[in-house]
């Protein structure tokens, strides 16, 4: 299978984690945009879908799914995203795609977090792709300042603005072997809004598609 064909069967496959009439939290990116594809051939048979981006929030109006605030929500039972890398640990690194504040909020909120990727993103380590660091735009260059001093080596993500209002720093050189602890780190630096690591609740169930079909893997 290509990547896109792994993406479309993992997107194809969290199908079935969708309980009848429930609220479904939807992720950002491509793998994503498959399962809103899936998500709409079912949409009779679900209330509607919060969405973790403007972009996502588009996508499921255009497939004519109702998009709910959630703060309207009190139970979400399943929340389904891709991931820009994934260990077997279900720790995942996201935000290549900027959304990963919501995506982070919508996550909390949900029971369960079913991650859909194509097997390029499965990793031993964390860190090959750049971390991405959402900050308040006035506290860049000390949020900066500050993540070199933990060994890393952030950039500017040139020309992009997130959903919030705010910019992305992008950290390179990093080889993650504590997740849960730099989420935590990271998260402490005035400015800092959201880090794109998910490990402290990361994912609870991966669909990994592969070339020979999919695999679920839990821990
Ligand atoms: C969006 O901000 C990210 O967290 C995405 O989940 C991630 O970039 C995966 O995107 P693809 O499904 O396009 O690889």
């Amino acid at each position: 299978m290509t990547q896109d064909e792994q993406k479309r069967a993992a997107a194809q496959a969290a199908i079935q984690y969708i309980p009848i009439g429930s609220v479904i939290g939807v992720g950002t990116g491509s793998t994503a945009n498959y399962f809103i594809d899936e998500l709409a051939k079912i949409k009779h048979k679900i209330e509607g879908a919060v969405a973790s981006s403007e972009a996502t929030a588009q996508r499921l109006h255009k497939h004519g799914i109702d998009v709910l605030d959630l703060n309207t929500i009190t139970d979400l039972p399943v929340y389904v995203d891709g991931a820009d890398e994934i260990t077997k640990h279900l720790h995942m690194i996201k935000g290549g795609g900027g959304a990963l504040t919501r995506e982070k909020i919508v996550a909390a909120v949900a029971r369960k977090f079913i991650c859909i990727t194509d097997q390029s993103k499965l990793v031993n380590i964390l860190g090959t792709f750049p971390l991405p660091v959402e900050v308040i735009p006035m506290a860049r260059s000390y949020v900066a300042r500050e993540i070199t001093l933990l060994g890393g080596h952030p950039a500017l993500r040139q020309g992009v603005t997130t959903d919030n209002g705010n910019v992305i720093l992008d950290i390179h050189g990093l080889q993650i072997l504590n997740p849960v602890e730099l989420e935590t780190t990271l998260n402490q630096i005035t400015g800092v809004v959201t880090n794109g690591l998910f490990a402290r609740k990361g994912a609870d169930v991966l669909l990994l598609g592969t070339d020979t079909g999919v695999e679920t893997i839990t821990v």
